[in-house]
């Protein structure tokens, strides 16, 4: 099975009459395989794996061994979704050669593509890993790197000023070479003026319904995050009570001696009965 490519991928845009791209995260074999089955075009190991599967309080926690480690696991799904996987804060902030270095692991570990977040100030970095033939997916507005700069995590480009310059370097990041940008926790409006402008598809989170294509958390989706989902969040399943039941149950039955039953036992050989 061939894995959706970069070139099928910048061609997506809605107004060319594409339909939007469904992305989603995974950080492991199962729900990489089960996603996968859902049909999505894009799967992103995301540095969100610090929050939601390692319990950190920010992406700041997730160093490149631990995201090649979760990449290996999404790409032993052997998906027909592109595999995209995230660039750790500190892994292309240092030198563009270490970035190349940093990218480099990504790949080998399986990933298709690299995600990293900024806009004018990575162009030396994009160039880099593009010369090394490594594609590049750009992410602007709430960038959650970027926490400790921003205060917080507060919705970004909410000014005209902050908006055009925004939209300047989503068009630096184009220029470079980028294959698609997610924008993330901005105003719809401005959400959509990037859409109209850009030639390669927006991934929104958090930015509206006018963007080329959409991204969630797959923990946020499913109902198994400790924290009240961000208001961008659509929760389609509640698995964390769904589990707490399932395993609330197991421990009634151990409890009460109502498991194992002899159907879930081995059988006794003759010879141990004699
Ligand atoms: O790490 C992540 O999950 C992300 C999405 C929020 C786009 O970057």
């Amino acid at each position: 099975m061939t894995a959706t490519s970069v070139p099928s991928l910048r061609a997506r845009k809605r107004r060319l009459g594409a339909p939007p791209l469904v992305m989603i995260t995974a950080y492991d074999e199962p729900t990489a395989r089960y996603a996968d089955a859902a049909g999505v075009d894009i799967l992103l190991v995301g540095d969100s794996l610090a929050n939601v599967v390692l319990g950190h309080e920010d992406t700041l926690h997730v160093s490149v061994a631990e995201m090649a480690h979760h990449v290996r696991a999404v790409a032993a799904a052997s998906p027909r979704a592109h595999v995209v996987a995230d660039m750790p804060w500190l892994s292309y902030h240092v030198g563009t050669e270490a970035a190349v270095a940093n990218a480099g692991e990504l790949i080998r570990a399986g990933a298709q593509s690299v995600k990293l977040e900024g806009g004018a100030v990575r162009r030396d970095v994009v160039r880099a890993l593009l010369d090394a033939e490594i594609p590049v997916m750009g992410h602007l507005g709430l960038t959650p790197q970027s926490v400790l700069a921003f205060g917080g995590y507060k919705v970004q480009a909410k000014t005209r000023d902050a908006a055009k310059l925004l939209l300047e370097d989503a068009l630096v990041l184009q220029s470079e070479g980028v294959y698609a940008i997610v924008v993330e926790g901005v105003p719809p409006l401005v959400g959509s003026q990037l859409t109209e402008v850009l030639d390669i598809p927006t991934i929104g989170i958090g930015a509206g319904p006018d963007t080329d294509g959409q991204v969630l958390v797959i923990h946020d989706v499913l109902g198994l995050t400790k924290r009240a989902p961000a208001k961008f969040v659509r929760r389609y399943a509640d698995l964390g009570s769904a589990i707490t039941e399932a395993v609330s149950q197991y421990a009634r039955d151990v409890r009460d001696g109502s498991f194992p039953n002899a159907a879930e036992s081995y059988d006794n050989p003759e010879e141990l009965l004699d």
